[in-house]
């Protein structure tokens, strides 16, 4: 369902639309679909899923201020509860027909290959580990700015749930992978420096040197024999 809503909610997105607007018709799709958004009312969060314009890395706020415009990035992150359980993924899309630029163009594609690397890194007995070595490598590989501050996590019967799930190598293997868990892996990936900061509203976080960011988050199952990723379409 989250994954359904994610596509139908981008698939919604008009250059000229406000964020409040997109976010309006993300409850829509997601109450229309029988769950509900599991964002709205997280710690305090006032919107239905989240939208990151450009700069803003993630947890963008609907507002009413806010015009999406042709040539520009949107960030959606969509959470669905729905009979106890709950879905979250996102990704990142480029608003308008024209060609992206070659800069934007190498920050989508590898932010998204970087969330592949890291969901193909993952196997049964091996280590969150993995999953942080394989999105780290392929972000470097774009020679783009991972950011730190944010990070995947445990998901399914409550939106964050423990294991951590960094995008960079850091100096403790985390848990092992074993059958049952559920990971969203959800690298947020810079153009240019990997420092970002709290915008007053206290949740849009946004670039420090105002190059564009970009998002994608899948759910991982890990079975028995391998792994499942749950948020494709
Ligand atoms: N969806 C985000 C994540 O991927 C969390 C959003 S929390 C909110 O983990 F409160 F900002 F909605
Ligand atoms: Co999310
Ligand atoms: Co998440």
């Amino acid at each position: 369902m989250a994954a359904e809503a994610r596509e139908r909610i981008c698939k919604l997105i008009r250059s000229g639309m406000t964020t409040a607007d997109l976010d309006e018709l993300g409850g829509e799709v997601i109450r229309s679909m029988g769950g509900v958004p599991s964002f709205l009312n997280y710690r305090g969060y006032p919107g239905n899923i989240c939208i990151s314009l450009n700069d803003e890395v993630v947890h963008g706020i609907g507002r009413r201020d806010r015009f999406i415009l042709k040539g520009d990035i949107v960030s959606v992150d969509v959470g669905v509860s729905f009979e106890g359980g709950v879905g979250d993924t996102a990704k990142t899309v480029y608003v308008g027909d024209d060609p992206m630029p070659a800069n934007i163009e190498r920050l989508l594609r590898f932010t998204e290959s970087a969330l592949e690397a890291g969901l193909a890194a993952a196997h049964p007995g091996g280590y969150v580990q993995d999953i942080s070595r394989g999105v780290e490598m392929e972000a470097k590989r774009g020679n783009l700015g991972i950011v730190e501050e944010y990070v995947g996590h445990g998901c399914g019967m409550k939106l964050h749930e423990p294991p951590d799930v960094p995008n960079y190598v850091q100096h403790r293997k985390g848990p092992r992978l074993v059958s049952g868990m559920v990971l969203c892996v959800e690298p947020m990936l810079n153009l240019g420096s990997r420092r970002v900061y709290m915008e007053s509203d206290g949740w849009t976080v946004r670039t420090r040197d105002g190059e564009p960011s970009a998002h994608f988050e899948h759910m991982l199952l890990i079975t028995e024999n391998g792994t499942e990723v749950l948020t494709r379409v």
